[in-house]
């Protein structure tokens, strides 16, 4: 399974040293696949402190470009020869609060991939469109740019808005559905399997169940994996 921490714009130096400190000997012999994913300005020491170690590092987001006048970007030509290996693309909150769009991530994500990274894509419908009855049709727009992607390289994130940060988790029933059609969707895309993950709200209580439920490929955790000790008890249950 792929377990990834997400620690938005949370962590400092200090913190970043006494979690690695703490999770690396933990994951000695792990196995599954962890990644850390902390703000751009932490990735040099992330990507020190975790050389040689069961910890990948993965960055929050990158430019579509490989260099230029962006102002304030991050390309991930950069990223990659930082030793950076994995970026999240298309997060609901780029989506929701930076203006992501299903175009423009599809641009960073090619791009990604053509610098070497593996992507984990963020997919997921907000409150109101599940209330609609919108979630498929949803998926099926958000995952539609997909085509052009290397399989090989990516990996697909199933974040329903309503569950992140919430404290209110998919039900497995709702993951599996959601995740069965990603699945389909990708297959159709792309002719491969591609893996999915669930994000939103999981915590080492309900981690068990939603890591064992049908199609879940792992998880992208946020809010409780910013202490060490939460995001160990998320990797221990994994199956
Ligand atoms: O990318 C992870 C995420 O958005 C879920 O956050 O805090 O609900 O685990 P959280």
């Amino acid at each position: 399974m792929l377990l990834a921490a997400n620690w938005k714009m949370y962590g400092s130096p200090s913190q970043l040293a006494a979690y690695c400190e703490e999770l690396l000997p933990q994951l000695e012999g792990c196995a599954h696949q962890v990644v850390l994913c902390p703000p751009f300005p932490l990735l040099p020491q992330a990507v020190m402190l975790c050389a040689g170690s069961e910890l990948a590092v993965g960055a929050q987001n990158c430019h579509w470009a490989r260099e230029g006048a962006f102002t304030g970007e991050v390309s991930p030509n950069l990223l990659a020869e930082m030793g950076v290996s994995w970026v999240i693309i298309a997060h609901s909150e780029r989506r929701k609060l930076f203006g992501e769009t299903d175009d423009t991530a599809l641009a960073r994500a090619k791009a990604a991939q053509e610098a070497g990274l593996s992507v984990i894509f963020c997919v997921g419908e907000t409150l109101a469109e599940r209330e609609g009855g919108e979630t498929l049709s949803v998926l099926q727009r958000q995952t539609a740019v997909l085509a052009g992607l290397d399989p090989q390289k990516l990996v697909i994130a199933y974040e329903p808005v309503w569950a992140i940060g919430t404290g209110h988790n998919a039900t497995p029933a709702q993951v599996a559905e959601a995740h069965a059609f990603i699945h389909e969707r990708l297959q159709e895309l792309t002719g491969q399997a591609v893996p999915v993950l669930y994000g939103g709200s999981v915590k080492p209580q309900n981690a068990g169940e939603l890591l064992a439920t049908p199609g879940v490929a792992g998880a992208l955790v946020g809010g409780a994996s910013l202490d060490a000790g939460s995001f160990f008890a998320i990797i221990q249950a994994a199956p």
